[in-house]
């Protein structure tokens, strides 16, 4: 039985039904998604070869979420550190989508290929003021595990966190 209280809690937006997106891998078709993407969203623009050459490497772990009209809503982009750890470069999810668990499922999805090529970690970097990717990071079991003075191009810090694989 609910009370009164319980009644009051805000209901968050729902979560989105797994058949309106699909993950898959990236495919060069997806670049241009991929750039407005990043241009939504980071301070920092890579050249759009740096992409295809990280797909080229490790097409298993490079993933895209495309909604029903084939429009592109999530990407991961990684890379791999010594055949041992996959290293998460780049994680976005489109801002009218974010809060909906899109981000946890691709984060599983990339969490067993990692588990599939025998990784034992992973690993990223994360700007100091971006609250939100750490809380979500750590509510997946990753952990503060070092600190990058001036890691970024305007000069803020990361932390880097790894989650460890069993
Ligand atoms: C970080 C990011 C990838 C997470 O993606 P997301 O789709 O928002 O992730 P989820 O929806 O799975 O989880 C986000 C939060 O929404 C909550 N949530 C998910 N579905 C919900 C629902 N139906 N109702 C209420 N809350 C919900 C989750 O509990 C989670 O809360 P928490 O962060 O406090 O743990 C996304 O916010 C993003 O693109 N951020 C900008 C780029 C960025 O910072 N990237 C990471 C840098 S390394």
């Amino acid at each position: 039985m609910i009370d009164g209280s319980e009644a009051m809690r805000p209901v968050g937006p729902p979560f989105l039904p797994a058949n309106f997106v699909r993950i898959r891998r990236f495919q060069p078709g997806d670049l241009a998604g991929v750039l407005e993407l990043v241009n939504a969203t980071f301070r920092e623009q890579y050249d759009h070869r740096m992409y295809l050459a990280l797909a080229a490497t490790w097409p298993d772990a490079t993933l895209v979420a495309v909604d029903g009209s084939q429009r592109l809503v999530g990407i991961i982009f990684a890379s791999l550190q010594r055949e041992v750890e996959g290293r998460i470069l780049i994680f976005a999810i489109q801002p009218e989508l974010r809060n909906r668990g899109l981000g946890s499922r691709m984060l599983r999805e990339f969490l067993l290929v990692c588990l599939s090529r025998g990784m034992r970690a992973v690993t990223l970097e994360v700007r100091v003021s971006n609250e939100s990717a750490i809380r979500f990071y750590t509510r997946h079991g990753y952990r503060l595990v070092g600190h990058l003075p001036s890691f970024y191009r305007d000069g803020e810090a990361g932390y880097v966190m790894r989650k460890a694989i069993p």
